[in-house]
């Protein structure tokens, strides 16, 4: 059986999707939304005009059906009104983080989803990096021991521009720390097995976007910022990121340190952005505290995986998993609360850069198994 997509938000990362389902065996992209025209005329060209419907609202696309699952790409301010729609289908979801601007957004969501039966799957796209996998690995299987100490450093390009500018605006992501740290919220607790019970933050805009004026309105997303964050289990992790180091030979580097040993991943940044165009290969490494046995590997991906988008095939090996549950059932691996505590330590995070205090978070974030 071939399963049919629909898309909601055809634009950079809609459309990561849409190659990245085309290299799925018996997947296929049915239709979109998008009422931007030059998007949505693009994303249907990616996915073959002739068989792929396209639709200006997702309510048009939800009244037509013959769909089998719905990915959600729309600007993170529109995932809760679309889910509002979605989640009264019987149809599973994979919705883009982030799930929603708020905790209040996302106890939303959570309540919608929990009176139905299919799935909604929060994409959380750095849980399926090859050398971030392996780290995930070697960490489960005990080679750095008890991890006590986890950092993820990200250097990176600034936001890139996006249609009507919304990642400009903390009223539209949900701020820097939501919109884009809560990828490395979500790693810290599935690393770490344990659940977030504290966060202090100092974070600024100090370089990207001074200069940008929308009819008056200015930039206020934070472009730097070190994260801390205090785990139940008496593990901390630290963020370290920076929205200004686009020279970065490695953009991602994630270091989990235990009684045993380091285990590092070093991820580079998407090979478009490189001089060459060339796709450079991840690394893990892996230090034992005596100085034996020190190891480092190169991490190869597909070529024609790895160039389907900007995520060192991660988004491919996701739908992998995604079309997998669809055929054969099962639960979605990124859950809702999942995809709600990253949101809420994000939220967190901001709060704190603002006010300058440490916040205690939730009490449901220390009730929640990590899977
Ligand atoms: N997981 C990742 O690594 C990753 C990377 C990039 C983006 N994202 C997420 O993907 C989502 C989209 O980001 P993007 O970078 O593609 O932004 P984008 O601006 O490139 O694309 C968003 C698209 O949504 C469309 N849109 C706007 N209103 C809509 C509506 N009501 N219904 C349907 N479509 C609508 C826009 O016209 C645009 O084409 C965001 O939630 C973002 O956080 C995730």
């Amino acid at each position: 059986m071939t399963l049919r997509y629909g898309i909601i938000g055809s634009g950079m990362m809609g459309q990561e999707h849409i190659r990245n389902i085309a290299l799925l065996d018996g997947a296929r992209v049915a239709a979109i939304a998008d009422p931007n025209l030059p998007m949505a005329r693009a994303a249907q060209e990616l996915a073959g005009a002739e068989a792929c419907a396209s639709y200006l609202t997702h309510e048009e696309m939800l009244a037509a059906g013959g769909l089998d699952a719905v990915v959600i790409a729309a600007p993170n301010h529109l995932h809760l009104p679309i889910l509002e729609d979605v989640l009264k289908t019987d149809m599973p979801v994979l919705c883009e983080k982030p799930l929603g601007l708020t905790d209040a957004e996302c106890a939303r969501i959570e309540s919608l989803q929990s009176r139905r039966k299919a799935p909604l799957w929060v994409a959380m796209e750095y849980r399926y990096m090859p050398a971030i996998a392996r780290l995930i690995e070697e960490v489960g299987k005990g080679t750095a021991g008890t991890v006590q100490m986890l950092s993820i450093r990200e250097h990176r390009f600034p936001f890139l521009p996006k249609v009507g500018d919304w990642n400009r605006f903390n009223a539209q992501t949900g701020g820097t720390l939501v919109e884009k740290c809560c990828h490395f919220f979500d790693l810290m607790r599935l690393i770490l097995k344990s659940e977030p019970i504290r966060v202090y933050a100092s974070g600024n805009i100090d370089v990207n976007f001074l200069e940008e004026d929308y009819l008056g309105r200015k930039p206020d997303v934070i472009d730097n910022a070190y994260v801390i964050v205090d785990f139940a289990s008496g593990a901390r992790a630290m963020l370290d990121l920076c929205m200004f180091a686009e020279g970065s030979y490695w953009q991602e580097v994630v270091s989990a340190t235990g009684d045993l040993a380091r285990v590092d991943a070093r991820l580079p940044g998407p090979a478009r952005f490189n001089p060459d165009g060339e796709e450079r290969a991840s690394q893990i490494l892996i230090s034992p505290r005596m100085k034996r046995d020190f190891r480092r590997e190169d991490i190869q991906i597909d070529h024609a995986i790895a160039s389907a988008g900007d995520h060192h095939g991660s988004t491919f090996f996701q739908h992998q998993r995604f079309a997998e549950m669809l055929r054969n059932g099962g639960a979605p691996d990124v859950s809702v609360r999942d995809g709600r505590i990253a949101v809420a330590v994000g939220a967190a995070a901001e709060e704190s850069a603002r006010t300058g205090q440490a916040v205690v978070l939730p009490q449901f974030t220390k009730e929640s198994a990590v899977a």
